[in-house]
């Protein structure tokens, strides 16, 4: 019998884990420890997650609550510890990338405890964004590190975690959003009860990061372009934050001029999901809503100046704007205006997977667990000194897959590979070697 403990306390940390904890349900051999820390704890940002998720009833609240970074993160520390201790579980779970990773990720390497890392790689390259300093430290405390993409498998690469470490298995987001919006199709009133028309253009917007929100500038260079393009004609939807809320209240936001513009408290998932089904155009700061929004072919621009989720703008679906009024109302208005363009960011190819990485990472963390996890890395630690080489891929291992190289040369490890023009690609024991390719590889002298 395994146990595994999950922690997650914001909204899109229920999302991002709820297939993760029904696939840990579907397996009799593993037993479910469901702790909510409770950095979110208002009903539209939690219980209504839990009910509609159909999450199992927390076995822990951790009642850590809001505060200064280093309140909640101390407090998130101390009561991640606790449990930790008194559960001993032998895999954990966290998501993402906000302080109740944080401080679950700094408890759990404390206690030497192994901790599976989902949704890891993310990289802004941004250190002024809280977030960022939360992935690389849980990057470091973590023993499995379930990357969504190659890409984000590189990011970790080049921090020197092992490649056996590291498994790609697409983003849970898409198993979420997949699977709700049909529920969401069935059970959502929200067009109706809003009044939503189908002749109109729909625009949803979310707004939460604090260089967005907590600046009043910025807020305003939002606001003022939603609303253009409410005076436009469209139809907007605002669901708002509590974090914004205040900013808003502050400014005295007003809309009056728009015919239909929908201030919203934050929206429960099934009334979020049916709204981005069929929105036109969603305006956001979010990291899941960016990548929801591809996976269910809206067109989105971004509120940011960079982000973790470049693979949303590589592939076409996701416009990266600033807090910029006007290249919002430029942006928005294309997209809504001119059916090409907009056709455009609907790309069919979906680089966060095909909605079974839930199920992936429960299969091969039981794995992992029957074979005993490893929280260092022996190849690392147990042979030094240890050096890096570059070789090229001679016509005598051309062909040869990444496992089978593995098992040729068991004494060295491959970090990384070159492609013919010096692309990097992640060692996945299916790559299949060319020749005159390079291979990064570890091995003691
Ligand atoms: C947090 C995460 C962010 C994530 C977001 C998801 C960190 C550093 N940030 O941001 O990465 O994208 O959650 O939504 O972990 N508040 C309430 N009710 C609540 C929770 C918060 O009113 O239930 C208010 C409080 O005034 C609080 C503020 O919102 O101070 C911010 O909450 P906090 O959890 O610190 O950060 P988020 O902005 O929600
Ligand atoms: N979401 C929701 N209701 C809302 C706004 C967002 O259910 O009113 C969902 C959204 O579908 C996505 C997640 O919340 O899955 C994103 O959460 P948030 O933007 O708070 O955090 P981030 O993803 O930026 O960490």
């Amino acid at each position: 019998m395994y146990r595994f403990m999950v922690i997650a306390g914001t909204r899109p940390e229920f999302i991002k884990l709820a297939p993760v904890i029904k696939a840990i349900l579907e397996f009799k051999d593993i037993e479910l420890i469901f702790v909510h820390s409770e950095q979110h704890y208002d009903i539209e940002l939690s219980d209504v997650f839990l009910k509609e998720l159909n999450l199992p009833s927390p076995h822990e609240f951790l009642n850590v609550g809001s505060g200064t970074h280093g309140e909640q993160t101390s407090r998130l520390l101390i009561e991640c510890e606790r449990v930790m201790r008194s559960y001993a579980p032998d895999l954990i779970f966290v998501e993402g990338d906000t302080n109740t990773v944080l401080g679950a990720g700094l408890a759990a390497i404390k206690l030497n405890l192994p901790l599976a890392h989902v949704e890891a790689g993310l990289r802004s390259y941004d250190r002024m964004m809280p977030e960022e300093i939360n992935r690389k430290v849980v990057g470091l405390c973590a023993a499995i590190h379930f990357a969504p993409t190659k890409r984000a498998a590189l990011n970790l690469i080049y921090e020197g975690i092992p490649p056996k470490k590291i498994h790609v298995t697409g983003n849970t987001v898409v198993d979420a959003c997949l699977f709700f919006s049909k529920t969401a199709k069935q059970k959502s009133t929200i067009l109706s009860d809003l009044g939503i028309q189908k002749d109109k253009k729909l625009v949803v917007v979310t707004a939460h990061r604090p260089e967005n929100v907590d600046n009043e500038r910025n807020l305003r260079e939002i606001t003022e372009g939603i609303v253009e393009l409410g005076n436009d004609g469209h139809q907007i939807v605002f669901s708002v934050h509590p974090r914004t809320k205040k900013m808003l209240e502050k400014m005295r936001f007003k809309y009056a001029s728009v015919d239909s513009f929908f201030l919203s408290e934050p929206l429960g998932y099934l009334d979020f999901l049916r709204l981005l089904l069929e929105a036109d155009l969603v305006i956001t700061d979010s990291g899941g809503i960016q990548e929801e929004a591809l996976t269910l072919k809206c067109p989105c621009l971004t509120i940011r100046r960079n982000t973790e989720r470049p693979e949303t703008v590589e592939v076409g679906a996701n416009i990266l704007i600033g807090a910029n009024k006007n290249l919002l109302v430029k942006y928005a208005r294309k997209i809504l205006l001119d059916q090409n363009f907009s056709s455009k960011m609907r790309p069919s190819f979906n680089p966060f997977g095909d909605g079974r990485a839930g199920e992936r990472i429960v299969k091969i963390s039981r794995d992992h667990c029957s074979e005993g996890i490893q929280i260092d890395s022996p190849t690392f630690l147990e042979r030094p000194p240890m050096i890096f080489k570059l070789l090229k891929v001679s016509e005598s291992l051309e062909g040869l897959t990444i496992a089978a190289l593995k098992k040729k040369f068991p004494e060295i490890e491959v970090t990384l590979v070159y492609d013919l023009e010096g692309k990097p690609l992640f060692p996945q024991n299916d790559l299949t070697l060319r020749k005159d390719w390079s291979i990064r590889i570890i091995e003691s002298y």
